[in-house]
């Protein structure tokens, strides 16, 4: 009964919606034109994305008509990393593409998850669960169109963004992913996203960037948060946390969605006809294209042939395919497939047509029939101040401020003697986080443009200000303050998930040892591994503020929960007009917490903002606007 409410009020949902989602249709004439002309293998070249680092040659592009290339996290251009490298790389495949019989042109995918952030120099923004933080749509609108920009700059018109993941457990390792716990704010943001990347239409614009909302449905609910696993949870349930994202991106025109690796109640994602085909596609009126995720089909079964089978009768369209493990150049292998399957019967052509037209609707919606050439001027920009800016920006509306102890903040602009410790105050990897040049991210000076928090402090300070820097804590004589830096190192996807989600040892005795010297201390936490907000913001501020009390309690002391949760919480009623924009991604905690990624001393003072709401979850890294700042 209770499921059968969900599928009425669904379905009632989806009328209303299915008027609004685009139906990139302005082109059909074209499509079907084209289509008319198309032999088996030129349709099934389309429905192929292969990732750089796995074709065998570029020419294969041309031999196997491919629709589609992508630089997955590590794979990069031959000759380099700059921009340039990465336009004239691009452009290689696209030149293959146009030498076939049809010349259709090729579409190249990328993960610009926080910025271009594979592209050294790039505008790295912070990541999702930054974002969220800052709860502005408008902002993060013009920070995917930012994105968007420097995408078009390299010559490619596809991101793989926005997540718009909801996760429910922060053991998770994306969790920094998603822009929030709550559902409500995650369908917000992502939609602002689709319209920052794509415009508020997609088009022949230079720089309309196809967006791609992933990962379609429920990657946040897994089981305790492992990556890839199993949400367990009634139709209802998956209706109401997962899928209102996906309606209001899709209304906001988004043309492709990246399904999930995890499955729903133990079906995965990628073989799910009922989800991809009849809800998303007929029910919400979807009439972009799906795409798998990397290898993604490959986890049906132990047999590839019945994988392909599978996915393209459950509705995928185009199917991501690096070399699958143990698999050599398997995109020959699916398409060998896949064109068995028609001759048997067991894909019927008409579903291949629908996945070929879908794909094609895209490509001549974004004018790629007419030009697929990149105006010079984006590529210069690329990493441009006034991008940097935007960054900056999103950095500051997303600060928090967990606690103000004694009002030790803000910290005057000539303050004598600033002690800065910890490692990750002065490694722009760490700030970063995953997805930055890397798919893991890394550590140390990994790309060009960012500057660390230890600089920007210096920067910042009076000229008179004596700032010293140690990464163990051992220079903190005379200090009048000390800056902590802690957090996790960087990670991506499954190398994120974690069953522990305390500081580590050495954070822990970084900020004893900073407490020891009696300064007043100013801890900076990354929380990517010290948050918790499955059951709302409030609670979640009170429950990590009040262990990590227990954990490193004022001078020792051991602080009841009770009484830590009455003070923020009385925080936080006091604070209601800011509540509403801060969030999570910087813990600034201790004596004082503040978000040190809003590079200080503003008009004399440390400049910060109260806090707030948790709308996400853990954040990897300062937020990468940090960066940027100059
Ligand atoms: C991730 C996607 C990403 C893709 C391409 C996958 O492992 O789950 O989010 O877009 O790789 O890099
Ligand atoms: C790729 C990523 C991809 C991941 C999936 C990595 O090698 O670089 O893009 O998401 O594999 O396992």
């Amino acid at each position: 009964m209770k499921n059968f409410h969900a599928l009425t009020a669904g379905i009632l949902l989806a009328t209303t919606m299915s008027h609004a989602a685009p139906k990139f249709s302005e082109h059909d004439q074209q499509v079907d034109a084209l289509l008319a002309q198309m032999t088996l293998d030129e349709k099934i070249g389309q429905m192929v994305q292969v990732d750089c680092a796995a074709l065998k040659d570029k020419s294969d592009v041309q031999k196997y008509f491919l629709g589609s290339v992508l630089s997955g996290g590590n794979s990069d251009p031959d000759t380099g990393n700059t921009a340039p490298d990465w336009l004239n790389f691009v452009t290689q495949f696209q030149n293959q593409a146009r030498q076939t019989r049809l010349k259709i042109p090729l579409i190249y995918g990328i993960d610009a998850v926080h910025g271009h952030n594979n592209i050294d120099g790039a505008t790295i923004f912070p990541h999702h669960v930054g974002l969220g933080a800052t709860h502005d749509p408008k902002l993060i609108e013009r920070a995917e169109r930012v994105t968007a920009e420097e995408v078009a700059g390299t010559g490619i018109r596809w991101a793989f963004a926005p997540c718009i993941a909801v996760p429910q457990d922060e053991h998770w390792g994306r969790t920094y992913e998603g822009y929030s716990d709550n559902t409500a704010l995650v369908t917000k943001l992502g939609a602002a996203a689709v319209i920052g990347f794509q415009g508020k239409k997609l088009s022949a614009e230079p720089t309309s960037v196809l967006a791609c909302a992933k990962h379609f449905i429920g990657d946040g609910g897994t089981t305790n948060g492992i990556d890839q696993g199993n949400t367990i949870c009634d139709e209802a349930t998956l209706r109401k946390l997962f899928l209102p994202p996906y309606v209001a991106a899709i209304k906001a025109g988004v043309g492709s969605i990246m399904v999930s690796y995890s499955s729903w109640n133990g079906v995965k994602m990628h073989g799910n006809k009922y989800l991809l085909t009849d809800v998303l596609k007929k029910e919400l009126g979807f009439n972009g294209f799906l795409v798998s995720d990397w290898a993604a089909i490959d986890q049906i079964s132990p047999d590839y042939k019945y994988d392909v089978e599978q996915s393209i009768n459950a509705g995928l369209d185009m199917i991501m395919i690096p070399n699958g493990a143990g698999k050599s150049n398997n995109y020959i292998e699916f398409i060998d497939d896949l064109k068995a399957l028609v001759a048997e019967g067991k894909v019927p052509q008409a579903r291949v047509d629908d996945a070929v037209r879908r794909i094609l609707r895209i490509k001549f919606a974004l004018g790629l029939f007419e030009s697929t050439a990149t105006d010079p001027q984006l590529t210069a920009a690329i990493g441009s101040p006034e991008h940097r800016a935007v960054a900056r920006e999103c950095v500051r509306e997303s600060l928090v401020l967990l606690k103000n102890e004694k009002n030790i903040l803000p910290l005057a602009k000539n303050i004598k003697h600033l002690a800065v410790v910890g490692v990750a105050a002065d490694d722009l990897g760490m700030q970063c986080g995953g997805w930055t040049i890397d798919w893991q991210g890394g550590r140390g000076n990994v790309t060009h443009g960012g500057t660390t928090l230890l600089a920007a402090i210096k920067q910042t300070v009076s000229p008179d200000t004596q700032v010293t820097f140690s990464p163990d804590a051992s220079d903190l004589k005379n200090a009048d303050a000390v800056i902590a830096v802690v957090g996790e190192l960087p990670y991506a996807e499954m190398k994120g998930d974690r069953s522990d989600l305390n500081l580590s040892a050495e954070d822990a005795a970084l900020i004893a040892k900073a407490k020891a010297s009696g300064a007043p201390v100013v801890t900076i936490l990354r929380p990517a591994a010290d948050f918790e907000f499955r059951t709302g913001r409030q609670r979640c501020v009170r429950r990590r503020v009040a262990a990590g009390h227990r954990r490193f309690g004022p001078d020792g002391r051991f602080v009841r929960r009770s009484q830590i949760h009455r003070q923020i919480a009385a925080q936080l009623a006091g604070q209601r007009g800011q509540i509403r924009r801060a969030a999570i991604p910087v813990w600034l905690w201790a004596e004082i917490i503040l978000s040190a990624a809003e590079v200080f001393f503003v008009g004399g003072k440390f400049f910060y903002q109260m806090i707030a709401r948790c709308s996400g979850g853990r954040h990897i890294g300062l937020p990468g606007g940090m960066l940027n700042a100059s």
